[in-house]
């Protein structure tokens, strides 16, 4: 990949669309700020104030630019968005890569975050440096390793004391895909 700053496409889901946030698209981030786990996981502010949403969704343009990682707004049928999801680099090399991603509380369980999952990967996997993508899932958070398998994912193992949640260590389950350079399927 060039070192030019990362240009987004607009990616169509089944019922989704993954697209550049927009300062219109507030008002979900503000829904957002009141999940204890989104907050902790991410950069969503802990208040609910319109300038510190703004300010959230002006990092997320910021983002492209230094080239951290390709930033979607989830969005719905009638163009609100409805969550967040991400490809960021391991590192500073595109070999690998992995996939963060929330959905408003109040949008959850209808299939979102699953198809926004499922777009984004379909997208990336032909990328041409990347060899694989993952995903760390606590193990108890079910609805985000369910949308992981619905979207195609291997849960290859549990990664112990992977990373720091608010600050406690905490156990992620490995999940991956390989992407189409590589010309084997998973085992
Ligand atoms: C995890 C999260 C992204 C799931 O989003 P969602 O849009 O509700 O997920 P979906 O509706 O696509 O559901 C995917 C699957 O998980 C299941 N599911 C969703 N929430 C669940 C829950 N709380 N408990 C058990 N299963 C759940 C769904 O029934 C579906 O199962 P199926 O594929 O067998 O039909 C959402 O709860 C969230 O944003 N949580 C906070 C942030 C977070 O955890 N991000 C991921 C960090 S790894």
């Amino acid at each position: 990949m060039s070192r030019d700053l990362l240009v987004l496409p607009t990616l169509a889901g089944d019922r989704i669309t993954l697209r550049a946030w927009r300062t219109t698209d507030v008002a979900i981030v503000q829904e957002a700020s009141g999940d204890q786990l989104i907050t902790a996981l991410t950069t969503v502010p802990q208040t609910p104030g319109e300038p510190e949403a703004l300010a959230f969704i002006e990092r997320q343009h910021e983002r492209l630019r230094s080239r951290e990682g390709y930033v979607f707004a989830i969005a719905d049928a009638e163009d609100r968005a409805i969550g967040h999801i991400g490809l960021f680099p391991a590192g500073d090399r595109w070999a690998r890569a992995s996939i963060g991603y929330w959905i408003g509380p109040s949008q959850r369980r209808r299939g979102y975050a699953a198809d926004a999952l499922t777009t984004l990967t379909a997208w990336a996997v032909q990328l041409d440096s990347l060899d694989r993508v993952e995903l760390y899932v606590e193990p108890w958070n079910e609805g985000s390793w369910r949308a992981a398998e619905r979207a195609g994912y291997l849960r290859e193992g549990l990664l112990r004391a992977w990373e720091r949640v608010d600050g406690s260590p905490r156990d992620m389950y490995m999940y991956a895909q390989l992407t189409n350079r590589i010309q084997r399927p998973d085992p």
